[in-house]
């Protein structure tokens, strides 16, 4: 079996590194699909104390985690750095003292090792957790895709061509949907990230009870918006006197509680307004996605970032009878990990599209 001792030779091993916001992760991926490992260090025990990500804190974070993360990596992939085909690093969006980080660290190693560096923007990153899934599980994603990249600091809708090019179709006003999310949680008393507890609270209660208006957009009828809907949450709020619970709920949040502990301090108002919130929210995106998958002659919808963990979104997806296969991400790549970002980096690894080492980071680095 000759054939098969040569293509054992040309497996592709991308490490890949991610420190864009308030992760550090690190990866190693083969041939684009194979994640042999995938280390995230979460800072949320750092941050939820401040309900909210703190940049200083982030970098401080990341300087801490970088090796020992990029050594797990390696190790539990049973891989040396020499190894590499590609070190592939996140270069932006995102805070810069973050990126900043992850950047250096991975400069220094392809300095050192002489394994050549590979830029990837961290949208794309997102985009290519649905794609590198796809292709490992013998169903390929049909082009063209309609991808909705929904996450803490991104909301936008993008047309995938041929050769990984993108097109923008819509993005968010104002508040990317996961900040909504974060920032509703935050004034009602609950712990960051918000996402994912509205998620767990939800389905007690009603989605119907609190009606929320779509905003309806003048000019690209495909961007999102969000502040009116987190306005109205404010309203809501301020014409009742929710100052009890929402200290009960304040007072609980550093001690990570579970579903049950939440329920025990949320009255049902607050469950039905938290449920007819997130359905607001879902209803924004699946509308708009829809119409932007139409409107290109989609042949698959990617649906991926942090939000698109959401139960809610993805049950809301499946029933929607698109005439198109919705693609999700499994929890582990929809949140920010590096796996992603080797993913993006295997097809730039084939058009040899290196990075010199001078690159710099790019806080609100675009995809088009
Ligand atoms: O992609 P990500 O890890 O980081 C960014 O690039 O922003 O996304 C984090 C965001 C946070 O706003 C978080 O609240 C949201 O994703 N998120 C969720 C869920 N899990 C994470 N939002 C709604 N439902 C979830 N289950
Ligand atoms: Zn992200």
């Amino acid at each position: 079996m000759k054939w098969v001792r040569f293509a054992k030779l040309v497996l592709v091993l991308i490490l890949a590194i991610e420190s864009s916001c308030d992760e550090t992760a690190a990866a190693v991926v083969e041939d684009g699909e194979a994640v042999l490992s995938s280390v995230v260090a979460s800072q949320m025990v750092t941050h939820g104390k401040y309900g909210g990500v703190v940049p200083e804190l982030a970098s401080r974070e990341h300087l801490r985690a970088i090796v020992p993360v990029v050594r797990e990596a390696l190790e539990r992939a049973g891989a040396r750095l020499s190894e590499m085909a590609a070190i592939a690093v996140t270069v932006g969006p995102g805070l810069v003292g973050s990126l900043l980080v992850g950047l250096t660290y991975a400069k220094s190693l392809s300095f050192a090792s002489g394994v050549p560096l590979i830029a990837v923007n961290h949208i794309e990153g997102h985009i290519h957790a649905v794609i590198l899934e796809a292709r490992r599980d013998g169903t390929p994603l049909e082009l063209p895709a309609l991808a909705l990249v929904v996450s803490g600091g991104h909301t936008h809708l993008f047309e995938v061509l041929e050769g990984y090019r993108y097109r923008l179709l819509g993005k968010t006003r104002d508040d990317a949907a996961g900040e909504a999310f974060d920032k509703v949680a935050k004034l009602l008393g609950f712990g960051y990230p918000g996402g994912p507890i509205i998620d767990r609270l939800a389905p007690y209660g009603n989605p119907r009870a609190v009606k929320f208006t779509v905003a309806r957009m003048k000019g690209n009828a495909l961007d999102f918006s969000f502040s009116g809907t987190k306005t109205a949450v404010l309203r809501w709020v301020e014409a009742r006197d929710m100052e009890a619970e929402i200290a009960a709920r304040r007072a609980l949040r550093t001690s990570n509680p579970g579903v049950e502990e939440w329920l025990a301090v949320t009255p049902q108002a607050t469950l039905d307004l938290l449920a007819s919130f997130q359905h607001s929210v879902i209803h924004e995106l699946l509308t708009r996605a829809a119409a932007s998958a139409e409107s290109i002659g989609a042949r698959s919808l990617i649906i991926s970032g942090g939000v698109a963990s959401n139960a809610g979104l993805r049950t809301a997806a499946k029933g929607a009878r698109l005439p198109y296969p919705v693609y999700f991400p499994t929890p582990g790549l929809s949140t920010d990990n590096a796996a992603m970002i080797a993913a993006a980096a295997f097809p730039k690894l084939a058009n040899r599209e290196f990075a010199a080492l001078d690159i710099q980071a790019q806080p609100n680095l675009r995809l088009t």
